[in-house]
């Protein structure tokens, strides 16, 4: 699972960056943005992408922006650095789609480790875990007691821990497994959201009643339109409706509490005139941002009062977050085939 650079020639790396560099200004121009966005989620997922992208060193200097570094020291330090300006954390070890139970356990282990580390440094963060990690694809019966184990070391240390949501085939299963928490008696997890889904409103309503905590977000993985809005227009939209329900007078009666992760101004200033409007004061609800994406907006909303998280990943699996990183922002991957050129 370790995408550290390996030791290939330059040289020969260098051509197929080039014709990458080419190709996709040929077929943004060509086919847009949309497109793109496609193409790079596809390459999330391809071995052989990933073998071409890891095996070239300057590449982990651009992912460096989005990930912490290779250690839980590295993540320790980028926590202590965010608590001193104000901003709470969420730690992520880098890992998905393991392919051995023993793959599934060693991550287990590493996240058991890491919150004993949160705990003995003093770093304000709780923890946020991807199922498919944990062994969701091979055995939800071993994905659960890996999960179980984490969210009873967090209990024990008075910690939190976030089920982030992956691609749709895994939202029943993910979501079943945090029902089963709760039914036996863990409240320190919650869920995630994602408004491009078509199902996410009755999920949202079902949350409400459980007075669950949530953090809502548009969506990273490709979805085919039978399942998710393919319009933006259409998922933001989405976006502020289920904000609007997760800060309603009924989500809070219910001790819901939510987290709205985005970097998108439109969303976070939807999100503040209805907090305003609604008299909800910033406590009842904190913003949630990924590490090294906007980080003035970031600093911005710590001035203006608001209760700001963010989500810092670490470990040396980054290549299918890094690639989900690109596909949000087309401008991203300039700047890093411009950089894998010049290096
Ligand atoms: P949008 O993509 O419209 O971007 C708005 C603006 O933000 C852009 O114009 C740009 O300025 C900036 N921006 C956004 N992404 C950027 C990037 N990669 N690089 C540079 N600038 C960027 N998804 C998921 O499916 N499951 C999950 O569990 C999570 N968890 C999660 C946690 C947290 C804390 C956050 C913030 C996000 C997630 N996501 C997620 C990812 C989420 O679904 C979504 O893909 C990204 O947040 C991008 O969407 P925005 O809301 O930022 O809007």
């Amino acid at each position: 699972m370790s995408h550290l650079p390996q030791k290939t020639p330059r040289r020969v790396m260098r051509l197929p960056l080039l014709l990458a560099l080419l190709s996709t200004a040929v077929l943004l121009f060509l086919y847009g943005e949309k497109w793109l966005r496609a193409a790079l989620l596809y390459l999330a997922g391809a071995g052989w992408a990933r073998q071409l992208v890891t095996s070239f060193p300057p590449a982990w200097y651009v992912a460096s922006r989005f990930v912490s570094g290779n250690t839980r020291e590295d993540a320790i330090a980028a926590a202590r650095a965010l608590n001193e300006k104000g901003m709470q954390v969420t730690l992520d070890y880098l890992g998905e789609s393991v392919s051995t139970a023993e793959e599934a356990r060693a991550a287990r282990d590493e996240i058991l480790g890491v919150l004993d580390t949160i705990h003995e440094s003093g770093v304000s963060s709780n923890f946020s875990v991807k199922l498919t990690q944990l062994g969701l694809k091979l055995d939800p019966e071993l994905c659960y007691e890996n999960l179980c184990a984490i969210v009873e070391r967090a209990r024990q240390l008075g910690n939190f821990v976030r089920i982030d949501m992956e691609d749709s085939p895994t939202v029943d299963q993910t979501l079943a497994l945090f029902y089963r928490l709760r039914e036996a008696g863990y409240d320190n997890t919650g869920v995630v959201i994602q408004a491009y889904l078509y199902r996410s409103e009755a999920d949202v309503r079902r949350l409400i009643d459980e007075g669950a905590s949530v953090r809502l977000c548009k969506g990273a993985y490709m979805e085919p339109p039978d399942v998710a809005f393919p319009a933006k227009d259409d998922v933001d939209a989405n976006f502020v409706r289920l904000m609007q329900l997760l800060l309603s007078d009924e989500a809070r009666s219910h001790e819901l509490y939510a987290g709205i992760a985005t970097h998108d101004d439109k969303m976070i200033n939807a999100t503040i005139d209805f907090a305003r409007k609604n008299r909800i004061t910033p406590e009842k609800f904190e913003f949630q941002m990924l590490y090294g994406i906007r980080r003035e907006a970031q600093e911005a909303l710590v001035r203006q009062g608001y209760r700001v998280r963010i989500y810092v990943p670490y470990g040396t699996a980054w290549y299918p977050y890094f690639m989900r990183r690109l596909a949000e922002r087309p401008a991203n991957l300039w700047f890093f085939l411009a950089n894998l050129v010049r290096r």
